[in-house]
């Protein structure tokens, strides 16, 4: 198996296409509906400080392993990972590490849409002023409504479906690379002026400030370590093969760690800035920070429904969300359709089709588990619940574990210098202990405090 020299499918046109691409991908339901909900879920500072810690030590060393595999293989992350494998005199089986991820993103964008569905129901009924003057309950029965009827999620996670498949048909580069451009500044200047309305709620802001930072390691779980960990893996879309992929259409010249750092910072910002703004308002409407996945759609509308010109910039708000999950989704499902055009050689339409039907037909499942089938559970869980835990949790760290032992110990180190490009300084030896050592054993001292091991 030779290794191509270019993608296939295209290259982006530069570094900065690619730092926007995979931006959009890491910038999505993660940073504003999942990692403030988690937070509340798991008392506040001591998880976030794993979190951030997660980002530094396991985050960027991963992304830039990821980068440089798929930079190296440009190829599905199946026959990138068995190419590299091959080229090292290792064995092929490493190409399971790229099926692993595979379905990673079937089981992943199979919830992510429901949820982006919820995010868009909000878009018309923020515009047409429903959240108005609402109250805590108020807010809490709207989004209610939505969640439990089976048919209106349905609709909402069909349309999402098609959305995101609309633009992988086209290939990646003509649409997402101009419409993050747009999406990323906007939602930044939203989310800042959330801040600012959160400062001024009235509601001691620095109870928000003290709940996101200070640290009373007595609230924290194993489980709340692990959920830490899982989340910086899918915040930053890591341990599945998505920027991977993303890496393989990147330019040879441009330096990996450079584009890692920007991701890593531009997403962080983002989901802190989103703790800064959903917090106040929580604890100013004695809200539960602890309330679990419906926390933003219960909590924002309150913002938005007392503030002047509340019910534009609601609904800029749910439709800028909706953006940033829609670029989440594409890279989701890249990956899946690149391996079906690779394998199968069949069209990119039609390689979409295939996965966008099975993805929205698992969607069913996290449908149900919001209304008929809530009660349907295995191992304490709602099947929305399960997905989560298991790709978020156990998959994407496994997937990101492994990964950093195939960039660590299977490659040559001449191969990794080679394709990082920054030389075999200090700085180089800081990326490969940290792939070879800290990383791996974190990943595995987090797994075994999980089980118990430890104890
Ligand atoms: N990073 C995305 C988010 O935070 O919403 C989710 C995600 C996208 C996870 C792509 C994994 C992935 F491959």
């Amino acid at each position: 198996m030779e290794r191509p020299v270019k993608s296939i499918h295209g290259e982006w046109t530069s570094r900065w296409a690619f730092i926007l691409a995979a931006t959009g991908s890491a910038v999505g339901l993660g940073n504003i509906w999942k990692f403030p909900y988690i937070t509340g879920e798991n008392g506040g500072g001591a998880f976030v400080i794993v979190y951030l810690a997660c980002i530094a030590i396991i985050g960027i060393p991963l992304m830039m392993s990821e980068i440089l595999i798929g930079r190296r293989g440009r190829q599905n992350p199946i026959n990138t990972l068995a190419t590299i494998a091959k080229e090292e005199n290792r064995s092929p089986h490493w190409r399971w590490l790229g099926a692993m991820g595979v379905l990673t993103g079937f089981l992943i964008l199979s919830y992510y849409s429901v949820i982006a569905g919820q995010a868009m129901a909000y878009v018309p009924r923020a515009f047409a002023g429903v959240f108005e003057g609402v109250t805590a309950d108020g807010a809490i029965s709207i989004h209610k409504a939505i969640v439990s009827d089976p048919e209106r999620l349905l609709a909402w996670h069909t349309l999402f479906m098609l959305m995101t498949m609309a633009v992988v048909v086209r290939g990646v580069q003509k649409g997402l690379e101009k419409s993050v451009r747009i999406i990323m500044p906007l939602l930044f200047i939203i989310l800042l002026m959330l801040v600012a309305y959160g400062f001024n709620t009235g509601a001691p802001f620095h109870q928000s400030v003290d709940f996101l930072f200070a640290t009373d390691f007595s609230k924290l779980t194993h489980t709340g370590v692990l959920t830490a960990m899982g989340h910086a893996f899918f915040t930053l879309s890591l341990g599945m093969g998505a920027i991977m992929v993303y890496g393989s259409y990147l330019p040879q010249k441009t330096s990996i760690l450079k584009v890692s750092v920007t991701i890593a910072l531009m997403d962080t910002t983002v989901a802190l800035l989103a703790g800064l703004a959903i917090f106040p308002l929580v604890f100013a409407n004695g809200l539960e920070p602890g309330a679990g996945p419906s926390l933003i759609f219960e909590t924002l509308p309150i913002a938005f429904g007392h503030m002047a010109g509340g019910q534009w910039f609601g609904g800029f708000f749910f439709m800028l969300l909706v953006f940033a999950a829609w670029s989440s989704g594409i890279s989701l499902v890249e990956p899946i359709v690149v391996w079906l055009v690779e394998i199968r050689d069949i069209t990119r339409l039609r390689a979409t089709v295939y996965a966008g039907s099975i993805i929205w037909l698992l969607g069913l499942l996290t449908i149900f588990s919001f209304n008929i089938g809530m009660t349907w559970t295995l191992f304490g869980m709602t099947m929305f619940e399960l997905l989560d835990y298991l790709t978020a949790n156990i998959m994407l760290p496994l997937g990101g574990l492994l990964i950093a032992i195939f960039a660590g110990w299977t490659m040559k180190r001449s191969s990794t210098v080679d394709e990082l490009g920054m030389g075999d300084g200090w700085l180089y030896s800081v990326w490969r202990t940290l792939a070879r050592y800290i990383t791996p054993f974190a990943i595995v001292i987090i797994f075994a405090n999980l089980i118990g091991v430890l104890n």
